[in-house]
């Protein structure tokens, strides 16, 4: 395979946990994502061989879920709420001056380098904080939209 874990747990090992259990494909993608970052193609076939499931469903349920990722992350990504309340406080100029100044394309949520990458979350209830945003692991919720260009800047540095 050619991806390689970050966590140290191969996907031999997770395979091993859960071989031939019912009802825990969801389970196993969430804890391969958790060991590669996300779900790497070549995952699929042995994910389902090893669960007596179609390739196709695996691939099915993966698609499904906005949460699982088939590519590797970006190196610095963006979280975003577009909620309403998020909304009315600029989260979608914000998303766009990011775009921008990022070099982000907007239908892949990425830079082409995958340096940089924006992700939208649904509205988590936390909309006192809006608009709800993390930088990687960072909380930068209640960014005014007049700091986005800023805050763009800052990331570019620390990525250089
Ligand atoms: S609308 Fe964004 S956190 Fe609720």
């Amino acid at each position: 395979m050619a991806a390689t874990a970050r966590s140290g747990e191969s996907l031999h090992d997770i395979l091993k946990e859960f071989r031939g259990k019912k009802g825990v494909l969801l389970a196993v993608l969430h804890r391969v994502q958790e060991a590669y970052g996300y779900i790497p193609r070549e995952t699929i076939a042995p994910i389902g061989q090893a669960l007596n499931l179609p390739a196709p469903l695996v691939w099915g349920s993966l698609s499904f879920y906005s949460e699982f990722r088939t590519e590797p992350p970006p190196q610095t990504e963006v979280h975003l709420c577009l909620g309403p309340t998020c909304h009315l406080r600029g989260a979608d100029h914000i998303k766009r001056i990011l775009e921008l100044r990022l070099g982000i394309d907007p239908k892949t949520g990425r830079s082409p380098d995958n340096e940089f990458g924006v992700r939208i979350m649904q509205c988590p209830g936390h909309c006192h904080v809006a608009p709800l945003m993390y930088v990687n692991e960072e909380n930068v919720s209640g960014l005014p939209v007049s700091e986005a260009a800023a805050l763009a800047d800052r990331l570019k540095e620390r990525g250089e």
